[in-house]
This record gives structure tokens, sequence and C-alpha cells, in this order.
């Protein structure tokens, strides 16, 4: 096979470009964290294999289709991340972060799926994780909710999010519940399509999510999930319930919202757009108590979401009027080579008196006319010329390409006159 110098299918570059984007997104989400409590933690891209193995599920999707996994050099089975509970559980437990103590913990970075790959879904994305471990809510799901509220207001895209909640019951329940879906599903196997027919084997509990209309109306026929919640189940989603109606912030309960991850217990939720077509999902998660306690770690209730970074950059570029010019403070214009190691030595200066501003020097051996348009192209706010007339007289031309104005300033002076780009 021919194989093009390229990236690999479903991962792709981020260029500079849309780095500004990221870069200002990720700021906006740390500090909210921050002012939140939350404490950064990074985590190995590669894990063993059997640690996804039983905790994501083996019947789900990730583990029997999406996983990259393969032998390292000793021949042991190690996998790509595809998301970042379980590893936050690994190193929680590793390093015995969890005796009798709370953690509330974020990360960021890529997980790898081998998916189908279209709009808003990859073979390498990237997510931001949150992790709280040692509280038992719902106080909890209505902090991470108002967290995560709080990202979308500050982002300009609330009002294209809408929040789905569920209770999902404990994990014998669903079970149970499943077991009583297959046997229905079953029953009625002639009116599903061949997607929900296969996952009739595999894994049931998609079925519900399927976009199909006439699966969708068969299933109104079939158990509920919500009909096998045990007392205690019930009567935290009602408690949870209020508190969310008490603190405003809209939602609805989607009693088909079941999550493709088996970890989960009781809460679960999602925040959906209606702007991205089918990959819509851009943030979700849920309760997953007794995760710990199956890899080996102490008995500590948690709860978490992860953002879908791709998908969140999709919607803000697709609603809101983000404006980021890739402009320069500074741009340093020569008037021919001999001036290169001044224009150097001038831009040290301006980095070291006013280390906020950008500073750019051209190196083009180009005529000064050329200079100045690629000064404007870069979205520069000054152009200084260094030349021979300014050099005599100690002095630089300073020109402000907003306002079109330029004026020759004095060496000892131009520190001064920079100050107002602060
Ligand atoms: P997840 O639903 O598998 O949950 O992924 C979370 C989010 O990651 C999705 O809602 C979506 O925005 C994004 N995502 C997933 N797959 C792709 C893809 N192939 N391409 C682009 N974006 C994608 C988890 O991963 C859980 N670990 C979340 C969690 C944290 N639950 C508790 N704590």
């Amino acid at each position: 096979m021919n194989i093009k110098n390229e990236s690999i299918r479903g991962m792709h570059d981020y260029l500079p470009k849309e780095i500004m984007i990221w870069n200002h997104v990720e700021t906006i989400l740390k500090k909210i964290l921050f002012s939140y409590c939350y404490n950064e933690i990074r985590l190995p891209i590669l894990e063993y294999t059997t640690l996804f193995n039983n905790t994501i599920g083996n019947t789900t999707d990730i583990i029997t289709k999406e996983m990259y996994s393969f032998e390292d050099r000793s021949k042991k089975k190690i996998t790509l991340r595809p998301e970042g509970t379980v590893s936050c559980v690994r190193a929680n437990i590793q390093h015995k972060l969890l005796n009798n103590k709370e953690q509330k913990l974020w990360y960021l970075g890529p997980m790898f799926r081998y998916e189908r790959p279209q709009k808003g879904r990859y073979r390498q994305f990237y997510q931001m994780g949150v992790e709280v471990f040692g509280l038992k809510g719902p106080d909890i799901e209505i902090e991470l909710i108002l967290l995560t509220f709080r990202f979308w207001k500050k982002l300009g895209i609330d009002r294209h999010l809408i929040l789905e909640i569920n209770s999902i019951g404990s994990i014998n329940i669903r079970h149970k519940y499943k077991k009583d879906l297959v046997k229905f599903l079953k029953k009625n196997k002639s009116q599903l399509d061949d997607d929900s027919k296969k996952r009739l084997d595999t894994n049931p509990l998609r079925i519900l999510d399927s976009k199909n209309p006439s699966t969708q109306i068969l299933l109104k026929n079939g158990p509920k999930l919500h009909h096998y919640l045990d007392k205690n189940s019930s009567i935290f989603f009602k408690k949870l319930c209020c508190f969310m109606s008490d603190i405003g912030i809209p939602y609805t309960i989607n009693n088909n919202l079941i999550r493709g991850l088996d970890y989960y217990n009781d809460t679960v939720f999602e925040w959906k757009t209606n702007k991205l077509g089918s990959q819509n999902t851009i943030c979700a998660g849920g309760r997953y108590d007794k995760l710990t306690e199956q890899l080996g770690g102490p008995k500590v209730p948690a709860i978490g979401f992860a953002i879908g970074m791709d998908r969140l950059i999709l919607l803000i570029k697709e609603v809101s009027s983000l404006i980021l010019p890739f402009s320069i403070d500074v741009y340093i214009l020569i008037f021919d080579d001999s001036f290169k190691l001044d224009a150097i030595k001038l831009s040290e200066l301006i980095r070291n008196k006013l280390p906020a501003l950008k500073v750019m020097i051209n190196f083009h051996e180009i005529n000064i006319t050329k200079q100045f348009r690629l000064a404007n192209k870069h979205n520069s706010r000054v152009a200084l010329l260094l030349g021979p007339k300014e050099k005599e007289k100690k002095s630089i031309l300073m020109k402000d390409l907003t306002n079109k104005t330029q004026k020759i300033v004095l060496k000892t002076e131009l520190i001064n006159e920079l100050s107002f780009l602060l």
C-alpha cells in the first residue's frame, strides 16, 4: 500500500491560528477551575490494556472496536488511552490520594478511539476532564453543573447548550433492566434495523440511543429503566432535581440517557447542542461510585465529566463572534542588512522593559514598502523603522498602523512611547 506523507486518518494537525483559539479557551476554563479549587493532574497517554477492559465495560464500543492496543517491546499489552477517568482513578489509588481525603482534579489531553471520522468525531481528540472523589452528592452534582454552566456563559455559548440528566440507578439494577430489555427486543427483533440487531447481542443499552424513529416508537412500549430504580436511587435523583430547580439552570430529564461506558451509577448528564449535526454532545459525565474499589482502591464515591474540546471549539466558531487576530504589537523594520543587529538589540530591550508585548523583527531583505506591507499583513499595531537618518539622530521612526500616524521618537523615549500598547 502506498502511504502518503500525511497525518493518519482521523488525526489532524492543529495549526497556529487554531491554537490561538484553543489557548484562549483553555485559559478561560483553567481560570474557572482554579476559582473552584480544582487541581491539575497529568496522566500518561499509554496504560496497560487490562486497566480499561473491565472498567469501561467489555461489551462497550470503546473496548470491542475502538482501542489502539498493541504490544510493547517486552510484549506487554498497552493501549493509547481512550478516555481519562479510569487512568485518573488508577493514579489516585497508586499514589494513595484518597485515604480519607476528598480530591477535586482536572486534566487536559489527547484521547484515542478508532471511530469512523466525521465532523466532531476524530481518532485523536482532546478532552478536558474533571473528577471529584470522596463526595456522595447530590451537592457535588450541583457544583459540577454550575461549573460547566459558568464555562459556557464565559465563552458566550450558554444559549446553544441544553442539559440533559438522568438516573441510571445501581449497576445491579442496570443488569436486571438490561436482561428485560433484551427479552423485549428479541421478541420484536423483526422491527429492529440491522444496527440495533447487532447491538442486541453486544451492547443492547445503546439501542436506547438509536436515531431510527421506528425503534424509538418500539421502545415506548418496552421496559423503562426509571421504573427499576430502587428507593435510594429514586430519593437521590428527586433531591438532585429539587436542587436543580432551586439554582435555576434549565434542564430536561432524558430517561433514555444511559451513557456508553459501564462504570456509571445513578447520576448521568450531557450538555448537547443542535448546532453541530450528529456529534452533538459537548460535555458528558456522571457518578461512578464503585470504580475505585473495583480497581483495588478504597470505597470512595466519585463523579466527573469530560468536555470534548474539539467539539467545544467547533461550537464556539459556529456561534460566537470570538475574533482573535493574529496580532503583533511591535514590528521592527530595517533599512538594510547592516541594521539587523541593531534590530535584535532593540527587540531585546523592548522585551526586557515591556515583557507583555509581542515583538517581531523583519529578517527578510526586501524594500521598506514590502516590509510595511508585511507588518500590516501580520496585523501589527506599531511599526518601528531603523534607518541611517534615524540612527544619526539616535532616533527611530514609529508608525501607528491602526491610526496611520507616524513620528520620530528618541531612542531614550521609545519605551515610554510604546507603553500605550499595554
Ligand atoms: P465520553 O462520553 O466517552 O465520556 O466522552 C466525553 C466527551 O468527549 C464527549 O461528549 C465528546 O464531546 C468527546 N468525544 C468523545 N469521543 C470523541 C471523538 N471520537 N472525537 C471527538 N470528541 C469526542 C468519557 O470519556 C468519560 N470519561 C467522561 C467522564 C469523566 N465521566 C466521568 N468523568
